[in-house]
């Protein structure tokens, strides 16, 4: 493995030699690809050691090597390495105890950012126990169903979520699940408090013939997909997934001297193995936020000299849309990792906030493919490299929007996307790549699963988006499948027609999402709004704006005021019951606007209007 990946590295440089002399981006190239091949045969060595390496005997190392630095800050109190690790020793001991846990089992926990997160996921691992990071805004229905698919038989949960775990006690209590909460007592029946055994078990380190059998392939952590639609997915991270995605940091340029600043739910691939497992990789220490705050998060930065930050989806948008301040530049952050942010923002957040390199990346948590910026370039996900493209195989296809479904040639075989044109990607599943899917849930991992891509027979793993490479090889992210709908024939990608209407004065935020009209094909543009506290919508203006911007085709037709937007854990605005609800103003308790072309501006919609649509009086 060791001597072929070299082979690989020097065959990969070549090309690069012949062909690229001129390349401004051959540097970036060759030191990323080096990066990466010393990183692969570094998991290599750890898949070979018997027993297996994991993360967790990386942060014991860590905490014989450096006991009294800093692992974590929160709120205002520092836990050292060897702190978090006496207290992952008791949380251990408590649950070995009192859960009779062992190797193999799975335990859901359920709690918001804290250290303590931390601390049972270590003393679990301990245990060798995979942990389930349940998301902690679910509730009732999807909660038990988030639990179930997972095949736990423990679910930890703090002590502010009594309420939530009470709520589905009874069934719990019926499927014979042991229900623990991090409190000193509990009155309820069913529920263990468990925080009064973990202060009275001893610090000791525990033997690792507990853990002896964990292997490369053993299951880690379960994670949950955040469902724009429907049910959410567990994806099981095996061990030797979560190493890959650890080394995010260390393909992004993050050293021992960083310090990580986290302020995504800890839920989610982000937080937890981009930011927590990979500064355990790091050794460093990591600045930890309970939830995002765009107001202080760069006093936190200040105060904690954190070095490396962390985005997803919206947040540097909120970041960009913070008052001016003066000392806005003065600060230490000099890399952002993430994913999500549209170049027009990724361009003014550099402006205000100073030369910060943003490692823009692209990755699913259950995927097998992942791209990463290693370059200057703005608004890209990353580059097409040889090397990459052979060790880990990927192609884009021709994607029809309308059916949401592949588009296929008269042998039934994909088409690829040419150089420039959308397509959607797909990772060849490989023993390299693998995917291993949802916990639980055979259909949906059969769903994600495509056949008869290039070859009758072959496999890929379908990421759900569309992606773009460019003449110079860039990759650039397009769309995520379903955020782009079809209208008179023409694509409309709800991202761009959201950040017009944002420019509008009175708009703050807007939620874009296509719906169903009566004897039409496709899906006609609606948005729903949250207007500026204190100001009225102003139809005339927004008109203005998105006719200046928007082609005909694109142009929200309907517009619906909401006071608040329903969001997913990585602030993604939800849609579906939106679309289910569409623009009847019976149904609709919101106000509800319509794009009057005539009249050239947003009108109120009433029932008039709403049947003249419907017996087509009305041509949308
Ligand atoms: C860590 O701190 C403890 C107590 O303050 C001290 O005894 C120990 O020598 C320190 N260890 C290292 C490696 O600095
Ligand atoms: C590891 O596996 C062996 C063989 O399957 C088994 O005998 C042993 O009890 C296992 N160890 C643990 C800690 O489960
Ligand atoms: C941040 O850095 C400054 C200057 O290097 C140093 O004086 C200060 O103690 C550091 N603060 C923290 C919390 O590490
Ligand atoms: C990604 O793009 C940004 C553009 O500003 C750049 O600063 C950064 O260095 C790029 N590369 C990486 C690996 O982040």
């Amino acid at each position: 493995m060791y001597i072929w990946l070299t082979i690989i590295a020097g065959l990969a440089v070549l090309p690069f030699l012949l062909k690229t002399v001129f390349d401004p981006y051959f540097g970036q190239d060759c030191s990323y690809i080096f990066k990466a091949i010393k990183l692969g045969i570094r998991l290599q060595k750890y898949k070979k050691k018997k027993p297996f390496y994991s993360i967790l005997d990386c942060f014991l190392d860590t905490v014989k090597k450096q006991p009294n630095k800093t692992f974590l800050h929160f709120e205002g109190t520092s836990h050292s390495y060897i702190e978090v690790d006496k207290q992952s020793n008791k949380v251990a001991r408590a649950l070995k105890t009192h859960a009779n846990l062992k190797e193999g089992d799975t335990v859901a926990l359920f709690m918001g950012n804290e250290p303590s997160y931390a601390c049972i996921w270590l003393g679990l691992a301990k245990l060798g126990c995979a942990t389930a990071l349940l998301n902690f805004n679910i509730r009732s229905k999807s909660l038990l169903h988030c639990f179930s698919c997972c095949g736990a038989k423990v679910i930890i949960a703090a002590a502010e979520l009594k309420e939530a775990v009470e709520e589905v006690l009874p069934t719990l209590k019926q499927r014979g699940i042991s229900v623990y909460l991090l409190s000193e007592e509990c009155s309820v029946e069913g529920i263990n408090p468990l925080s009064e055994h973990i202060t009275q078990a001893s610090d000791t380190p525990l033997s690792a013939d507990l853990r002896a059998n964990i292997t490369s392939k053993s299951p880690a952590l379960y994670i949950y997909t955040s469902g724009t639609t429907g049910l959410p997915k567990a994806a099981l991270v095996t061990q030797e997934r979560v190493w890959t995605a650890s080394f995010i940091q260390a393909v992004s340029g993050v050293t021992s001297q960083d310090v990580f600043y986290i302020n995504l739910p800890l839920y989610h691939s982000a937080g937890f193995l981009i930011g927590l497992t990979g500064a355990i990789e790091r050794g460093i220490t990591v600045v930890l936020r309970r939830r995002f705050s765009a107001s202080q998060f760069w006093e936190d930065c200040r105060r904690h000299n954190v070095t490396v930050m962390q985005y997803i989806g919206e947040t540097m948008r909120y970041l960009c849309n913070t008052p001016m301040k003066d000392n806005e530049k003065d600060h230490k952050v000099r890399i952002a990792i993430g994913n999500g942010v549209r170049s027009d923002i990724w361009r003014e957040f550099l402006n205000r906030f100073g030369d910060v390199a943003v490692r823009e990346l692209y990755a699913a948590t259950e995927g097998n493919i992942g791209f990463i910026n290693y370059t200057s370039k703005i608004g890209v996900v990353g580059r097409v490299n040889f090397l990459h493209r052979r060790l880990f195989p990927y192609t884009l296809i021709k994607f029809d929007i309308e059916k949401e479904e592949p588009v296929r040639n008269s042998k039934g075989l994909c088409i690829q996307a040419m150089k420039g044109e959308a397509g959607l990607l797909v990772g060849k599943i490989t023993k390299r790549s693998p995917f291993v899917g949802y916990a639980g849930n055979d259909q949906q991992t059969e769903k994600k699963r495509l056949r008869d891509v290039l070859q009758t027979g072959d496999l890929y793993f379908n990421t759900g988006d569309l992606l773009r490479i460019d003449e110079q090889n860039f990759v650039q992210f397009q769309d995520r499948v379903g955020d782009t709908f079809r209208w008179k024939g023409e694509n409309v990608a709800t991202t761009e027609v959201a950040d017009i209407l944002t420019m509008v004065d009175c708009i703050v935020e807007a939620n874009v999402y296509g719906v169903k009209v009566e004897g039409h094909e496709g899906r006609i543009g609606m948005a729903a709004v949250k207007v500026e506290e204190g100001k009225e919508f102003d139809g005339a203006s927004t008109f203005s704006q998105v006719a200046s911007y928007l082609p005909a085709y694109a142009r929200p037709r309907f517009i619906r005021i909401q006071s608040s937007f329903e969001m997913t854990g990585t602030f993604k605005m939800k849609k579906v019951t939106l679309v289910e609800e569409g623009f009847n103003p019976a149904a609709v308790q919101d106000p509800l606007y319509f794009l009057d072309p005539a009249k050239k501006t947003y009108v109120p919609l009433t029932e008039e209007i709403y049947s003249s649509i419907n017996t087509r009086e009305i041509k949308l």
